[in-house]
């Protein structure tokens, strides 16, 4: 359905020429994209030995040693798989794989053997790595279903219920592709579509939840990559609306509202407005409302970065890689995503989802360095660099969740490149006015291994936003730049606890590899999973 687009994508003109026809669009030029895993899982606790699926997937850790599920098989096997481990042709490795067929004495067609290194080195990172070893050998194998044992995977620290819940994350996400816009006949799909966990029976209600939550966040990380990786000329702040209100129609108890520009006027959002001056694309203020508890529970809420396409404005960005800045939407995609899954999950909670979305383009009536603009919450601001825009849309939106009276606040945003010389691509940045706050995702990044880590917010850097001219300037010069971004924001969110992500770095893979990546959406969700007990 998305080839629809194809004809349309040469000439962006026309995609906004229909746009005035809305029948047209929906039905045609802007469909709805199919999102979610195509995957399916089940939870089973019957005996690995008796097993009759297409692949069983069996650990081993170093040195050559089975997992509680593979010395169960191996003795149905008369030893086979013993044998194999003897003979050297597996060591145990993490992320080795041996794929054995028609073992002798099994129902099943397969063994994937799959390594896991040392039981007492596993870790966060090295489980990841098992799961993917483990899904890509399958990819190129022709089982089409296969049987999994997280049970198995020895990783001390870490229960039952957090290996189920990582590994269907891991699993749901591993066949993830965007190809809806290349021409031509589409691949069609290898790997397999079903995965079955397999648990004992003492851990098959703990695992359930841990299940539908590990298939809830690869479903809104799916989403949230599909609207990353959409085109700035296909994804524009219209476009964004038009997903949000498909997201609330999906789920009852999701409501969406769309402020357009003449609300935001109203609202007085000169520093939002301003950015989308330079642009044919009307700025929107999409706000979402999760109710899962009672009207009176104080709700978290979300607030995410979406400028579909940052040229810079006049402040206009080097020619290089400028086509990365379709990216530049990933907070907002991570928002969509977060509620997605939190719905699927029917979590008893409330969230707010607000996502200002723009886009930042040079033009004859464009916002210029200098320009000094009045924000929501009346503070004045000089608009030095107008590719300094990010913050310029979060202010806005931070004011106006601020009516929800919101428990906490979390923003999410392509922020800063400076963000990627401070950190690398490993963590996102983390900020925040609340040491309780910041602790508590610093400490579910670790658990769900979406990383983050905290610059200092230290009030000396504030001087660097001084203005000769207005109440602050919207950039702090060159050092720190990541830190000074946060000082802005900071100084629209002194009414409640907040942190700021800055996933600059994190939200995409460049490269061969480019793409996004669905980054904070098992942060977001873990965190808020954590809110409800
Ligand atoms: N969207 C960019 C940040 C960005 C740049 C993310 C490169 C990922 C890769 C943001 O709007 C921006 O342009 N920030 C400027 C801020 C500067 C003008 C103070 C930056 O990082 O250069
Ligand atoms: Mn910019
Ligand atoms: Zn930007």
């Amino acid at each position: 359905m998305l080839n629809h687009w194809f004809e349309r994508l040469c000439c962006t003109d026309d995609i906004y020429d229909w746009y005035f026809l809305p029948l047209y669009v929906s039905y045609r030029v802007i469909p709805t994209i199919d999102t979610g895993t195509t995957m399916e899982f089940s939870l089973k606790t019957s005996a690995p030995e008796t097993s009759r699926s297409a692949c069983q997937i069996i650990t081993v850790s170093q040195p050559r040693k089975l997992g509680k599920s593979g010395q169960r098989v191996d003795k149905t096997s008369k030893g086979y798989l013993t044998a194999v481990l003897k003979r050297g042709d597996m060591d145990g490795k993490v992320g080795q794989t041996l794929l054995l067929g028609a073992v002798p004495g099994l129902n099943s067609k397969r063994v994937l053997l799959v390594g896991c290194g040392k039981d007492a080195d596993m870790n966060e990172r090295s489980f990841g790595k098992v799961i993917g070893a483990a899904m890509s050998a399958l990819q190129a194998s022709g089982a089409r279903d296969a049987e999994i044992y997280p049970g198995d995977i020895v990783f001390k620290g870490r229960d039952l219920a957090w290996k189920v819940r990582h590994t269907v994350m891991l699993a749901g996400n591993s066949d993830y592709r965007f190809d809806a816009l290349k021409s031509g006949k589409r691949e069609k799909p290898t790997g397999i579509r079903k995965l079955a966990v397999v648990v004992d029976k003492a851990g098959a209600a703990a695992a359930r939840t841990s299940m539908a939550q590990g298939h809830a966040i690869s479903d809104g990380m799916s989403l949230t990559r599909d609207l990353g990786n959409l085109p700035a000329n296909v994804c524009t702040p219209t476009y964004l609306a038009k997903e949000a209100r498909a997201l609330a129609k999906a789920n009852k108890r999701i409501t969406v509202k769309v402020l357009d520009e003449a609300d935001m006027k109203k609202l007085k959002m000169g520093s939002l407005l301003s950015v989308g001056a330079g642009s044919r694309q009307p700025s929107k203020l999409i706000i979402f409302e999760y109710r899962g508890a009672a009207a009176r529970e104080q709700p978290i809420a979300l607030v995410g970065k979406g400028v579909t396409f940052d040229t810079g404005g006049i402040s206009l960005k080097p020619g290089l890689m400028m086509d990365e800045m379709k990216f530049d939407m990933c907070g907002a995609a991570s928002v969509f995503g977060t509620m997605k899954a939190i719905a699927q999950l029917e979590l008893p909670i409330n969230v707010v989802g607000a996502v200002p979305a723009v886009e930042n383009m040079p033009d004859g009536i464009a916002t210029k360095p200098g320009d000094i603009v009045t924000s929501m919450s009346g503070q004045t601001i000089e608009i030095l660099n107008t590719d300094a825009e990010g913050r310029l849309i979060l202010c806005d939106a931070l004011t106006y969740v601020g009516r929800y009276k919101p428990r906490y606040v979390i923003d999410i945003a392509t922020l800063t490149g400076a963000v990627i010389v401070a950190l690398g691509k490993v963590p996102s940045g983390v900020m925040g006015n609340n040491r309780q706050l910041i602790d508590q995702l610093v400490k579910c990044g670790q658990q769900i291994d979406d990383k983050i880590w905290e610059l200092p917010l230290w009030d000396e850097y504030q001087d660097q936003l001084k203005s000769n001219f207005a109440d602050m300037a919207n950039i702090g010069g060159r050092d720190a730049g990541t830190i000074t971004a946060a000082c802005f924001l900071s100084r629209f969110t002194k009414e409640y606890k907040w942190a700021h992500l800055d996933i600059a770095g994190t939200a995409w893979f460049g490269g061969d590899a480019k793409g996004a990546s669905g980054r904070p959406v098992p942060l977001l969700t873990q965190f808020i999973m954590n809110q409800v007990k």
